[in-house]
């Protein structure tokens, strides 16, 4: 018994890895898939058709961990020393996770202030050298790239081929969880790195379910179909003006016959809300996009038919900072004292 196995060893027939390639794992994968009622019947579906894909049950917290699990064996395998990476906070939070497992050195570009409070500290505690950007991700990323030309050091970002085919398997555990593919992935895009291994996934099970893309309204390069300069959004994490694999979520988006479409950010609060006070499933904010599109759908009478899957990509105590715009009711109370309900 070697603990949890994660998702090399589960898929590893259908994954990049060798006898010789080591086993970086802390058993990611088999997140729960479940049935969210309440948000069907919201977007004006039927029981039973709606079901969210907690990636946020990931060990650093967010769906990272499976792109980051191959790439970090990989970067082992080859002999690297250390592994770099831009980020928005949760591959940060997973590359510095993965990287102190496997002893390497691990260094990460952050654009400065707008990295949520809970990624940060991931990053601190599993050791990562941080590097602050006065800038945005595109920036950063820039950065990162130049840096990574240095000896001994492994890009770990989602242009990593390996990022993506760990990445695919959630799709693998979809079709496994349903008993069949769903008919509509909802899915959130920032970088694109994701819903690019999703359509991936299912295109090797030989699965074509529609695939529906959704950026944050300030950040939506891929609706207007051009970089965005500024990306402004309160779902940090999608908070990109210029997707590294913006051709594969137009070729998901068009080989599939779905959509990629744009959300506020006060329609990303009120998914966000509906999922944490209705259905007990806290996301971050930016994992909401994607039950915030599938709710502007429905509220159009536009809600696909069939069965839906929403993927919620990172866990809602990721950012508690959002936490403070909902000003709770607290009773304050003496010790011992009573209390009528
Ligand atoms: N949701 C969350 C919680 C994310 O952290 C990200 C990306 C996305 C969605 C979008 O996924 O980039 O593959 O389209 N976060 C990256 C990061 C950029 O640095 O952590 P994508």
């Amino acid at each position: 018994m070697s603990g949890t196995p994660g998702l090399i060893a589960r898929w590893r027939d259908r994954l990049p890895v060798t006898a010789r390639t080591p086993l970086i794992t802390l058993g990611e994968g088999n997140t729960p898939l479940v049935r969210v009622d309440r948000v069907a019947k919201a977007a004006g579906l039927p029981p039973g058709s709606v079901f969210v894909k907690v990636e946020g049950a990931n060990p650093t917290g967010s769906f990272k961990d499976r792109g980051m699990t191959l790439a970090i064996s990989k970067a082992v395998e080859s002999g690297a020393t250390g592994v770099l990476c831009a980020s928005t906070g949760n591959t940060s939070a997973s590359a510095a996770a993965y990287a102190a497992r496997a002893g390497l050195r691990c260094v990460v570009f952050l654009p400065a202030g707008k990295v949520a409070a809970g990624k940060l500290s991931q990053a601190v505690m599993h050791g990562a050298e941080i590097v602050e950007v006065a800038g945005n991700f595109d920036e950063a990323l820039v950065m990162a790239g130049e840096a990574a030309k240095t000896k001994g050091f492994a890009l770990v970002n989602s242009s990593n081929p390996f990022r993506l085919q760990g990445q695919k398997t959630a799709a693998f555990e979809i079709i496994e969880q349903l008993g069949r593919a769903p008919d509509n992935h909802f899915i959130p895009v920032g970088n694109a790195g994701n819903i690019t291994a999703y359509w991936m996934g299912y295109k090797e099970s030989g699965a074509k379910p529609r695939m529906f893309g959704w950026q944050a309204a300030g950040a939506a390069p891929l609706v207007s179909g051009k970089a965005v300069k500024n990306p402004s959004t309160l779902a940090t994490a999608i908070r990109i003006g210029c997707p590294v694999s913006w051709n594969g979520a137009i070729a998901a988006r068009d080989e599939s016959g779905g959509a990629i479409g744009k959300v506020t950010d006060a329609e990303i609060l009120a998914a966000y809300r509906l999922l944490s006070s209705t259905e007990g499933v806290f996301c971050e904010p930016s994992s909401a996009a994607s039950v915030a599109g599938l709710l502007k759908l429905g509220r159009a009478r536009k809600a696909p038919a069939g069965l839906t899957v929403c993927v919620l990509t990172g866990n809602g105590l990721k950012d508690p900072g959002i936490t403070a715009r909902w000003k709770p009711k607290i009773r304050r109370v003496k010790a011992g004292g009573a209390i009528k309900l």
